[in-house]
This record gives structure tokens, C-alpha cells and sequence, in this order.
């Protein structure tokens, strides 16, 4: 073997046992062995040689070759191991840690406090119904016996859609109403419904946001009267607040579709900012109610001669604010996320009872 022959082995020997990584070991198997590689170079002059020194020369090429390319494999699969090892280690999963906290989302309040009512109303036997966030004129007011004139279309400062096609202006629902014509329009008496939903008037200040919830209540067949509706009343808000004598106070009061009418309102204390109820000497309006008015039935196609009933409509915001004692209802729908973290719910913590609303 030439001494050129030898000291090129040994130095591609040594490159390869000194490359620190798989890359590094490439770059030495190509410098040696590729298609531009000093060992293959050494190839292309054994053309020009005289037979018999070909023959030798050619020997002991080749067998530098071999070895090279042996020292380079068993190199190779040196690193490979090594890097697989630190790889494990650097990679190694502890499963004795704690997990690490996750952030749960929170019920909203109202969310909460429907799933509630429903349950309480489920267990007196309503069923729910629903009904479009966008109403005609006819089924927000007409058929609630609310007339053109009547103040109380100023009063329950209405958003009004642009006209349509036909000329008509609809709107956003004012209250859960209309949802006792859609039904009594669709399914004969008896009936017994409530209406969770959303409900809107122009109106911002601590107890009115533009949008805001109600759930309302029908009852329709031949016997019920006012007794119902008090007995119910009384015993849902018993129920809903966890209070046995909280103070309830019907009061007298004026719906166009309801004759008697009553108000219904919850004894608090507003004292300092702070909304408490069940005591102090101040009231809070939860609901409006009342026996359903004969010229509702009628115009919904029931016969008022057989057919009698009670119906209410209560805020499910100024309940949530009593029950959990939040003052502001605006702070309801500002969408902060302390605010939600501090009144929320963890959605898992128990059963919920109702769901899927
Ligand atoms: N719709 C009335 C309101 O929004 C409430 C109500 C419902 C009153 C049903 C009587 C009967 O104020």
C-alpha cells in the first residue's frame, strides 16, 4: 500500500471516529466515498497503470474502501444509539407529577338560573316551549289584545326592523308573550307551557339591558282560576330562592291580556350596594301576571265560554340578581371573564339538572 493510500485511511478513519453527530459522519462518508469523494478519486487513476501494479493497486484500494466504509457504518449506529439515548432522557415523562391545572369555563348566571326554573316548573308539570326572537306586530301585540294606540307599545320601547316587502315592520320581541299566541294558535287546551327566552327593549340603566331574559307561563283549560296561579307563584318562588317564608307581595296591577292582573314582588334590602333578599324594607318586581284575558283566548281561536287560564312573565335576570345577589344588571353582559369567574358556575361540579338548553 502507498503511503498516500495509508495516510488517506487513517485520516478518514479518524474523521469518522471524531464526527460528534449523524451529520457530521455524512459529510465524512461523502468526502470519502460519494461521487466527488477523495477515495473514489483514486479509483479513476488505476486506468493508466500498468496491469500487474492495477491489479495490486486496485487490492488494496478496495480494501480501504471496505474498511472505511465498515468504520463509517459501525460510527454511524455509535451515534444513532446516542442520540436515541439522549433523546429518552431529555424526553422522560415524570408520572408522579400532579396534573397540571386546566381552566374550566364557567356557567353564566342566567344559564344557571333557567336550568333551574325549568326544573322546578318541569316538576309542576309545564312543559317548554319557543318560539322566534323576531315577531309580527299581530303575535307581539294585535293578539295580546295591545291596540294600535295603546301607550303600551310606547311603553315597551320597541326596536323596530326596516319595513319588508310587504310593508310590514317587525320587531324584536318585547316579551316571551307572543310565544302564548303561537301556542294557543297550534294545539288545543289543555295547555301548560313555559317559554324561557330572550326578550328586547331600548332601555339601559342598573335594572334594564337592551336584551334581557324571561320565562313565561300558560295554563289553559277548563278549571284553573286565580288560586292557581297564586299557589304556583308562591311555591315556585319558595322553590327557585330556597327560602321558606320569603316575603312575597302580590300587587294589583294592568296587562292588556291578562284581567285581574298582579305584579309580583320580592322583599331585599338594597343597603350600601348590596341586593339581599328576604330582608330590609324594600321590594323587587319580578314578574307580572295574571287570569289570560277572554279576547286573547278568542282571538286565538279558543272558546272563552269553556275555556279559562293564567298566564305570568317573569324577569330571569332580577331573579339571578336576587338569588346570587349581584346589584348591577348591566355587569351581566360586559363579558368579563372576573366577573364570571366570581359568579359562574363550574359547569361539572354537580348534576346539573336540566340540560341541553
Ligand atoms: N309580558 C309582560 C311583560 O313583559 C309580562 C306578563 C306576562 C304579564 C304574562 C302578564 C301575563 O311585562
Amino acid at each position: 500500500m502507498t503511503n498516500e493510500l495509508e495516510s488517506l485511511r487513517s485520516e478518514v478513519m479518524d474523521a469518522a471516529a471524531a464526527a460528534a453527530d449523524l451529520g457530521a459522519l455524512e459529510s465524512v462518508r461523502v468526502g470519502a466515498l460519494g461521487k466527488k469523494g477523495s477515495i473514489t478519486a483514486l479509483f479513476k487513476g488505476l486506468g493508466g497503470l500498468e496491469p500487474e501494479q492495477r491489479k495490486l493497486q486496485g487490492e488494496a484500494l478496495n480494501r480501504v474502501k471496505d474498511e472505511v466504509a465498515a468504520a463509517i457504518e459501525a460510527r454511524q449506529s455509535e451515534l444513532a444509539d446516542a442520540e436515541l439515548e439522549a433523546r429518552l432522557a431529555r424526553e422522560r415523562v415524570d408520572v408522579s407529577l400532579p396534573p397540571r391545572p386546566t381552566r374550566l369555563g364557567r356557567l353564566h348566571p342566567i344559564s344557571r338560573t333557567v336550568e333551574e326554573m325549568i326544573a322546578i316548573f318541569g316538576e309542576m308539570g309545564f312543559s317548554v316551549a319557543t318560539g322566534p326572537h323576531i315577531e309580527d306586530d299581530f303575535h307581539n301585540f294585535t293578539a295580546l289584545n295591545i291596540h294600535e294606540e295603546h301607550p303600551a307599545r310606547q311603553e315597551m320601547d320597541t326596536f323596530y326592523l326596516p319595513e319588508n316587502a310587504e310593508g310590514q315592520r317587525m320587531v324584536l320581541r318585547t316579551h316571551t308573550s307572543p310565544v302564548q299566541i303561537r301556542t294557543m294558535q297550534a294545539v288545543e287546551p289543555p295547555i301548560r307551557i313555559i317559554v324561557p327566552g330572550r326578550t328586547f327593549r331600548a332601555d339601559y340603566d342598573a335594572t334594564h339591558t337592551p336584551m334581557f331574559h324571561q320565562l313565561e307561563g300558560l295554563v289553559v283549560d277548563e278549571t284553573t282560576h286565580m288560586g292557581h296561579l297564586k299557589g304556583t307563584l308562591v311555591e315556585f318562588c319558595r322553590a327557585i330562592f330556597g327560602v321558606e317564608d320569603l316575603p312575597v307581595r302580590f300587587r294589583a296591577s294592568y296587562f292588556p291580556f291578562t284581567e285581574p292582573s298582579a305584579e309580583v314582588d320580592i322583599g331585599c334590602s338594597r343597603a350600601g350596594g348590596e341586593l339581599k333578599i328576604g330582608a330590609g324594607d324594600d321590594w323587587l318586581e319580578i314578574l307580572g301576571s295574571g287570569m289570560v284575558h277572554p279576547k286573547v283566548l278568542e282571538n286565538c281561536g279558543i272558546d272563552s265560554s269553556r275555556y279559562q287560564g293564567y298566564a305570568f312573565g317573569m324577569g330571569i335576570e332580577r331573579i339571578a340578581m336576587l338569588k346570587y345577589g349581584i346589584p348591577d344588571l348591566r355587569t351581566f353582559y360586559e363579558a368579563d371573564i372576573r366577573w364570571l369567574r366570581h359568579y359562574g358556575f363550574v359547569p361539572l361540579a354537580e348534576p346539573s339538572m336540566v340540560r341541553g338548553l
